[in-house]
């Protein structure tokens, strides 16, 4: 069964991170040649989970992924396809938008990923820990207490504070949400490196990704556009028939429910943003 937390070592080059691949291959496949135009090797690569989802390409984009041999942490989709569980585990709420929207997508994936991707989920660690510079990193998929919690920029420090306080480190690296922000809280940061298989919703079809960088002796954060050939990704997306809204989105850069999103998120919808870069 899944390792609870799987140390993968001390590093001092620079990390790539980045999440929620969503079964977009075209995104994932432009990912990883950013990482080798990056010169960043898989043992220096983090994915945070969910590599299964939304669009239309669920079996090749794990395919892609082994291959590449990153490091992966378990994703709420993972767990919930391992186990043939009836829904995605996303935590939305019994109902809302985003639940009947994840029923189409869920259902198409459920049946095109093999019995030998299912036994791979199952041993993907729940979290990984490292050290980095001598800062003590952890990665989750959502919180260290929950997979399917989602945390934002807005999400009230005290609830960040609590979670970072159930574990031993300085850098909590966490996913799910699909929106990438960084924020320091008390003496220790809780960054999150965006997805690559879904836009923002801000109105671009760009991904994000998340590098710490290492030169020079530096600790150093910073989140980057991944723009890649998205109309591919619609395009496969239609032809399959998933109809639910997302294939639009991978266009736009518009989600089509917000219903998990804060208000402060809310806000942001359609506007340009750019995580500033943080020194750790
Ligand atoms: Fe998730």
């Amino acid at each position: 069964m899944n390792t609870p937390v799987l140390d993968i070592g001390t590093f001092t080059e620079s990390l790539l991170i980045f999440g929620g691949p969503y079964s977009n291959l075209a995104a994932t496949q432009t990912m990883r040649d950013e990482a080798e135009r990056l010169q960043i090797p898989p043992q220096r690569i983090i994915c945070t989970g969910d590599l299964v989802a939304y669009c239309a390409r669920p079996q090749e984009t794990v395919d892609l992924i082994r291959d590449w041999g990153i490091h992966v942490v378990l994703g709420n989709c993972e767990e919930s396809l391992a186990a043939r569980a009836i829904d995605c585990g996303c935590g939305f709420e019994t109902g809302t938008a985003c639940s009947l929207l994840s029923v189409e997508w869920y259902h198409y994936a459920a049946q095109r990923i093999d019995e030998a991707t299912r036994i791979w989920f199952t041993t993907l660690p729940k979290a990984l820990k490292l050290n980095f510079q001598n800062h003590r990193v952890q990665v989750v998929h959502g919180t260290p207490t929950r997979i399917n919690q989602f945390i934002f920029a807005s999400t009230d420090q005290n609830e960040k504070l609590q979670e970072l306080k159930t574990l031993e480190c300085d850098i909590l690296i966490a996913g799910h949400c699909g929106i990438p922000f960084g924020e320091s809280i008390d003496n220790k940061y809780w960054l999150n490196a965006g997805v690559i298989g879904m836009p923002a919703n801000d109105g671009t079809p760009d991904g994000w990704y998340m590098l710490l960088d290492g030169s020079n002796g530096s600790c150093r954060t910073s989140w980057h556009r991944l723009t890649y050939p998205a109309a591919q990704t619609a395009t496969e997306m239609q032809s399959a028939g998933l109809k639910s809204g997302y294939a639009e989105t991978i266009l736009t850069g518009f989600w089509p429910s917000e219903d998990v999103l804060p208000k402060q998120e809310k806000k942001q919808r359609g506007k340009a943003f750019q995580p500033a870069p943080l020194n750790l």
